[in-house]
Parts: structure tokens; sequence; C-alpha cells
């Protein structure tokens, strides 16, 4: 009896700390700047996606991903606007080095009004 009750005393402890250190990484990502990151994608992005408009430059225009679809159809999120900046799909380069944790965040604040 008293071993069951430790077990669960246990497993709620470890499942509070799991919760606050989840809540913790979600604090450390810096909060996107809507201004700040259209700097960052005319100096960047802007030499392959248009902003205004879904004409192919090198990459697909951009304009529209505010209504929650990216060129491809995909849904527009933050996750995945992240993974593509880090990753980048296809063709498009990886700039996970380029950029900072801080630039990464303004960008893709600023593509998500696009
Ligand atoms: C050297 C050219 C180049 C640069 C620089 C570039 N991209 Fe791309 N990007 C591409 C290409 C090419 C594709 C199409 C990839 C494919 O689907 O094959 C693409 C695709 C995308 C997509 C569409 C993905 C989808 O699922 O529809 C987004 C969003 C995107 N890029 C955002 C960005 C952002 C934000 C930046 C700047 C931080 C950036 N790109 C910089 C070439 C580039």
């Amino acid at each position: 009896m008293m071993k069951k009750i430790v077990t669960i005393l246990l497993c709620t402890m470890a499942g509070l700390s799991m919760l606050a250190a989840a809540d913790g990484d979600a604090e450390k990502r810096p909060v996107g700047d809507v201004a700040r990151g259209k700097v960052v994608f005319d100096s960047l992005c802007g030499e392959c996606h248009e902003a205004s408009s879904r004409e192919e430059k090198v990459g697909p225009g951009l304009a529209g991903v505010k209504n929650g679809q990216l060129p491809t159809g995909r849904k527009a999120t933050h996750d995945r606007l992240l993974d593509i900046v880090n990753d980048g799909p296809a063709e498009m380069p990886k700039l996970k080095d380029r950029l900072t944790e801080q630039q990464k965040e303004d960008v893709i604040a600023y593509v998500l009004t696009l």
C-alpha cells in the first residue's frame, strides 16, 4: 500500500517537472518582431521570394501565407516555417547557421503577415 502511494507520488513529481521543463523551453524562444523580420526578409529571403505575390522567383512567392497556407498547400504554422528556415525544403538552402534564433523568430513573424 505504502509502496503504491510512493510510486504515485514519484510519477506525479516527474510529470510536473517535465511540464515545468516544457514551459521553460517555450519561454526561452525569442518573441518575433514583424518590423525586424521584414529587414531580415529583404536582405536574405527576398532574393528568392516575392513578398507581395505568388509569382515564382527562385522559390515561390509567399503572399497569402497569412491565410494559413504555404505555396505547396501545406498549413502555414510557426513550427513548419522554422523547419523551412532551418532545413530548407528541397531546393532551398539551409539557413540554420545564417540567422540567430531571434532573427528566425522575427522573419517567421513577418512571413506570417504576408
Ligand atoms: C537561394 C534561394 C532561397 C533563399 C535565400 C530562401 N529560399 Fe525559401 N525557398 C526557395 C526555394 C527554391 C523553395 C522551393 C523549395 C521546393 O519546394 O523545392 C523555397 C520554399 C520556401 C517556402 C515554401 C515552403 C512550402 O511548403 O510551400 C517558404 C515559406 C520559404 N521558402 C521561406 C523562406 C524564408 C523565410 C527565407 C529567408 C529566411 C527563404 N525562404 C530563403 C529558395 C530560397
